[in-house]
């Protein structure tokens, strides 16, 4: 047994897979990661920006973060994804964050079928199926004493009801919270741990785009008076992925200033 810090919290040396690293909270947690000595695959679509992200963060931190160019909203890109990791970490994997993702807002009379199938597509359906195909690898790693995670980022607007009209966006959200349950129960006797982080609001270019990159009012409304940073979110990452969280299982654990447990 051993209660120090760096037996607690280390995630040096270990294997993290986090979709949407090209930027925002997905940047935010590889680099908390990359900080403490992973390697992480980083994955978007754009692969310009990816890349170049990939190669900035490499030499920020001087550990390897690889990137992979795809789309994992279908299960031809998450295939692509899962058959690239199998041939370059045959040794399994330790982590998998299922960060990917995207909103729509639109008036609830003119919302368009193809924001249901966008959102749900990717924020719901891909993490379902990149953490199925993925599971021989996160096995492969698992053990009873250092078991593989699973951290699906959800958000406050799966479990409240947001000023914004975001149906299939909170829908999806609170889909995956519930999702994380399940598989959690699932996987758990595989030495794989599932658990969930519900974000409020960090800088991003999903929440920028929607506010004009001014986040003062929505800094206002939290009750610590401003968005979220990466360290709150890297922390709680870590703490989830590391020995500290390994019996912490089927949680979604909210990081956003205290607006859902305290408004
Ligand atoms: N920012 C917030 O305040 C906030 C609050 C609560 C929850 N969240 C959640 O946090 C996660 C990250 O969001 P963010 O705010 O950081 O968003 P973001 O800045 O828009 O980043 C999204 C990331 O996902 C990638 N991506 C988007 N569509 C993809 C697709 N079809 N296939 C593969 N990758 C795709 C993007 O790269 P490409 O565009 O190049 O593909 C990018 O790397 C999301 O699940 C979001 O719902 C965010």
């Amino acid at each position: 047994m051993s209660l120090e810090i760096n037996n607690l919290f280390s995630v040096k040396d270990k294997v993290a897979v986090v979709t949407g690293g090209s930027r925002g909270i997905g940047e935010m947690l590889s680099s908390g990661f990359l900080a403490n000595g992973a390697k992480v695959y980083i994955t978007a679509r754009k692969e310009e920006a990816l890349v170049a992200k990939a190669a900035e963060l490499s030499d920020k931190f001087g550990v390897d973060c690889i990137p992979f160019a795809v789309d994992l909203s279908n299960l031809d890109g998450v295939m692509k994804l899962v058959d690239y990791l199998t041939e370059h970490e045959p040794n399994g994997i330790d982590f998998l964050i299922n960060n990917a993702g995207a909103a729509w807002g639109a008036p609830y009379d003119q919302f368009p079928e193809s924001g249901w199938d966008k959102v749900v597509d990717l924020n719901l359906k891909s993490p379902f199926f990149l953490t199925q195909q993925l599971t021989p690898l996160l096995e492969t790693k698992g053990t009873s004493d250092n078991p593989s995670r699973v951290v699906n980022i959800a958000s406050i607007d799966g479990l409240h009801v947001p000023f914004m009209e975001t149906y299939s966006y909170t829908a999806s959200k609170s889909g995956i919270i519930h999702l994380t349950r399940h598989l959690a129960k699932t996987l758990v006797s595989k030495n794989i741990i599932v658990n969930a982080i519900a974000p409020g609001p960090f800088d991003s270019h999903m929440l920028g785009k929607a506010v004009n990159f001014d986040y003062s009012l929505i800094a206002d409304s939290v009750p610590r008076k401003r968005i979220g940073t990466p360290e709150d979110i890297a922390g709680l990452c870590i703490y989830l992925c590391s020995r500290a969280g390994a019996y912490t299982v089927g949680e979604t654990i909210t990081c956003d200033g205290g607006s859902i447990k305290t408004l």
